[in-house]
């Protein structure tokens, strides 16, 4: 899945792992680390061009791979989202939050539309992604989830994200309540520094009080519930 690992950069004889430019949650930039491990082989993709010419911009590139798309941040983002050893399920596209809400600062609210105003936050269809994808240059895809993307698109096949955030049958739990709660409660309090993350995962709670509780159990949901001031009644949350 992840096609372009290991990046080879030939000129100047040595090979990068793109894993190794990010840390495994996302928290680095593209260029804070440069990882320089063994030498090997030719460059064989724009990725790995791109690469090549951040670490050396006199770098001899072939000129089939001398493009300016896929970005340097596009491969790099998604090579970091696809990783296997990365915390949190393994999407059947590398999606990067860090990439779409951080760097490209697209709203929260314009792919998880209904979580103002209905219980379900959910999940972008894909003509919202299409909606931007359909408009990018064909050299993308050389991006291998860019490619399941537009497939999916011309099947009329939905992407099957795997859920990563699941309060139990027995709990109500909505979202417009608490995206509208006064004061509003921004959905990183719940969800963690999201637009800082290539691949998502149940980032665990940080300062908690005086309940020890992992998020989505009853001690999270109560201890803020506590200091906000807002229900504790058993028929609150559960039916
Ligand atoms: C508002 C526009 C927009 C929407 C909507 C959008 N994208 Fe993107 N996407 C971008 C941009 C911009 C880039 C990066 C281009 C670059 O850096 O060269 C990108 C890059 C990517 C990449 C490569 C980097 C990465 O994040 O892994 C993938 C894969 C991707 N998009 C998938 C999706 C999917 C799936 C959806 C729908 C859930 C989606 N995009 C929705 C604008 C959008
Ligand atoms: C008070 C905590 C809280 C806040 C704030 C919050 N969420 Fe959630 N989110 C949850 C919980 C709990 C679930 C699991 C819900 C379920 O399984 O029914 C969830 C699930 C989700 C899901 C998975 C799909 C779904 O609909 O269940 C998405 C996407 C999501 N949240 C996005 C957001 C976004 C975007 C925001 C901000 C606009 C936000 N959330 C704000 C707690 C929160
Ligand atoms: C360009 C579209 C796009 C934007 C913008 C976006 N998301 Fe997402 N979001 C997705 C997709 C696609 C997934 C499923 C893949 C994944 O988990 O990375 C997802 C998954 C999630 C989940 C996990 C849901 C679950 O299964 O529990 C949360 C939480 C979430 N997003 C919150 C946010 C927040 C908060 C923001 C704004 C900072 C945001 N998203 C911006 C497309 C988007
Ligand atoms: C970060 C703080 C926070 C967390 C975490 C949190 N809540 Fe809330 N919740 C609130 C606030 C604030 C309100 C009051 C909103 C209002 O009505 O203004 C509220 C209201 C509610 C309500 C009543 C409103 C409604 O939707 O009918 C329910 C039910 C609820 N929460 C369930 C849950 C469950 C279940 C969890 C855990 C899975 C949870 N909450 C986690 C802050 C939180
Ligand atoms: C703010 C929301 C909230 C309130 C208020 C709340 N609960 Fe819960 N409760 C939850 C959540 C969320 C879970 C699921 C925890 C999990 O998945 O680990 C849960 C789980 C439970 C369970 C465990 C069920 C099982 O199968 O493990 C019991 C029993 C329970 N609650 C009873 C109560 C009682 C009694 C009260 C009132 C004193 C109460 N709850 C108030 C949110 C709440």
């Amino acid at each position: 899945m992840v096609f372009f690992a290991t990046l080879t950069v030939a000129a100047v004889g040595f090979t990068i792992t793109v894993s190794q430019l990010v840390s495994a949650s996302g928290e680095k930039h593209a260029d804070e680390a440069a990882v320089v491990t063994e030498s090997t082989g030719p460059i064989k993709s724009v990725c790995e061009a791109q690469v090549a010419k951040s670490k050396n911009p006199d770098v001899e590139v072939p000129a089939e791979f001398n493009k300016p798309y896929p970005s340097l941040e596009a491969c790099i983002s998604y090579d970091a989202a696809g990783d296997p050893d990365a915390p949190g399920p393994n999407q059947p596209v590398a999606f990067s939050h860090k990439h779409h809400s951080g760097m490209y600062e697209i709203p929260c609210l314009y792919c998880h539309t209904a979580t103002d105003r209905s219980k379900m936050a959910g999940m972008p269809s894909l003509e919202v992604c299409m909606g931007c994808h359909t408009w990018f240059s064909k050299d993308f895809d050389e991006i291998e989830g860019i490619r399941v993307m537009k497939d999916k698109w011309e099947k009329k096949e939905p992407i099957e994200w795997k859920q990563i955030h699941r309060a139990q049958e027995f709990v109500k739990f909505r979202h417009n309540r608490h995206v509208k709660a006064e004061p509003t409660l921004a959905c990183q309090e719940c969800h963690g520094p999201v637009e800082e993350l290539d691949k998502l995962y149940l980032v665990p709670v940080k300062a908690f009080g005086r309940m020890p509780a992992k998020k989505m159990e009853m001690g999270w949901c109560i201890e803020c519930h506590r200091t906000k001031e807002a229900s504790q009644d058993c028929a609150t949350c559960h039916y």
